[in-house]
């Protein structure tokens, strides 16, 4: 058992290697600003309690949270059972415009496929107590949600509670997580549109499952805060310790494994054609990097599908956002290239599911309901209903996609699957291959009550070696 960090310590250096030696098990996360921590304040207690996978989901867990002041020693006790056999000091990070300071703590060695227990605390605080389970080895069947677009109204916790009485492994999130500022990137935010305690209101919201299931989380535009770092996502990153397996220069991505699918964030915002304010801020180094990933994926023996999310949406019929041209022309190709399976996006506050497409049309029938052979083309997913007031403009049969510019070239719809037009949550369900090498994924999409709006299983037989 390793004692707790005395956090008045100065440097990130001597943390981690304070870590490294006495520890064993952690590594403090690295990003973000240092805060000076002044005499503790009792009374005070965890609060937004948080966790996410770390680049490898089998092995990394990040645990999160904060409180609404400075504290004196945060630290989290980790175990197994019911002991709590180590000390973890946090990493502790302050944020524009609000008081509340953000902790984080990165686990490293955890065992695969195990339930661990946490107790989070600082001097004089009432432990916050919860639990987490890292991911298999071997592949085995496993459900994950995935939507965008939340924000903190009733809708939204509604579907906190959906999804954890779904009790997904995690939840892949794709960005507008909760409108702290509602310019939504325009680069015209201001004291009007700000509202950085809306942050606090959201992860306080989405407690009684993220604190449990890790809430895999990409930007949106609304991550995009005037004032709050160069591209925005200084707000965001304060509050989350992601993977740190992504691009150098856009700590937003990253990717994971999860028994045998691959997940992959981008970043929208770097392709949009629609909202463009970060637009191309990596470019074709992400573009490279996406490519790279992709690779090895697909060289996997044990990996059969993959995931890609990001916001903006590809294929999309509801016209207030369309669809994104920037993405199409950076990604489409690549996607293709590479099998990808699913594309998950959100920014159009509704549900569509496009057949299956591979070359920009639809080149196999997926009704509601059908099965479908995956290794033939994506499915791109708009899940964008997660909570936000719902976009009820629906465009078919002819909608429009954004182009470099700003320009909206109409478009026919023939792609389009399934729409609904109301607050909805993608649930997918995925198997290992069967004795036949066919692997499977289903997507279920519910709506607010639980209500079954949607399925198609995707199938994937196991490659030849
Ligand atoms: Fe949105
Ligand atoms: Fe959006």
């Amino acid at each position: 058992m390793s004692e707790i960090q005395d956090l008045t310590t100065p440097t990130t250096t001597s943390r981690r290697g304070f870590l490294a030696a006495g520890a064993g098990l952690a590594t403090a996360a690295t990003v973000g600003p240092m805060l000076w921590v002044p005499p503790a304040s009792a009374g005070v207690r965890p609060q937004g309690v948080h966790v996410t996978y770390g680049a490898d989901a089998r092995r990394r867990m990040a645990v999160s949270w904060s409180t609404p002041a400075s504290v004196k020693k945060p630290v989290l006790e980790l175990g197994l059972g019911r002991d709590f056999g180590t000390r973890i000091a946090a990493d502790s990070r302050s944020s524009k415009d609000v008081g509340t300071v953000y902790h984080h703590v990165d686990l490293t060695r955890l065992r695969p496929d195990t339930t661990y227990r946490y107790r989070l605390s600082h001097a004089g605080a009432t432990a916050y107590e919860g639990s987490f389970r890292t991911a298999p080895s071997e592949p085995k069947a496993f459900r994950f949600a995935a939507f965008g677009d939340m924000g903190v109204n009733e809708a939204a916790a509604a579907h906190v509670a959906l999804i954890a009485q779904q009790k997904p492994a995690f939840a892949f999130v794709v960005g507008d997580l909760c409108y702290a500022d509602s310019s939504g990137g325009t680069g015209l935010g201001s004291a009007d549109t700000q509202d950085f305690q809306v942050w606090d209101q959201w992860l306080q919201q989405i407690q009684p499952s993220a604190a449990k299931v890790p809430w895999m989380t990409t930007v949106g535009n609304h991550e995009m805060e005037a004032g709050n770092g160069e591209l925005g996502y200084a707000g965001y990153l304060d509050r989350f310790s992601l993977p740190t397996n992504g691009v150098k220069d856009a700590p937003v991505t990253y990717s994971f494994v999860h028994g045998n699918v691959g997940f992959i964030a981008l970043d929208g915002n770097d392709a949009s054609t629609e909202i463009n304010r970060n637009n191309g801020y990596v470019g074709a180094t992400l573009d490279a990097w996406l490519v790279g990933r992709l690779t090895e994926m697909r060289e996997r023996s044990d990996i059969d599908f993959i995931v890609a999310g990001f916001h903006n949406c590809m294929y999309c019929t509801n016209l207030v956002h369309g669809s994104d041209g920037g993405t199409r022309s950076r990604w489409e190709p690549i996607f293709d290239q590479f099998e990808v399976d699913l594309v998950v996006n959100g920014h159009n506050h509704c549900y569509e599911r496009t057949h299956i497409m591979r070359g920009g049309v639809a080149v196999q029938e997926a009704p509601d309901g059908a099965v479908v052979d995956s290794s033939t083309g994506t499915t791109y997913l708009t899940a964008g209903g997660a909570g936000q007031a719902a976009y009820p403009t629906g465009g078919l049969p002819l909608s429009y996609v954004t182009v470099e510019g700003g320009l909206r070239i109409p478009e026919a719809t023939t792609w389009s699957a399934v729409t609904y037009e109301d607050h909805s949550i993608a649930f997918l369900d995925v198997t290992p291959r069967d004795k036949q090498g066919i692997a499977t994924m289903k997507l279920t999409a519910r709506s607010t009550d639980g209500t079954v709006i949607d399925t198609v299983t995707m199938k994937r037989q196991r490659r030849s070696a």
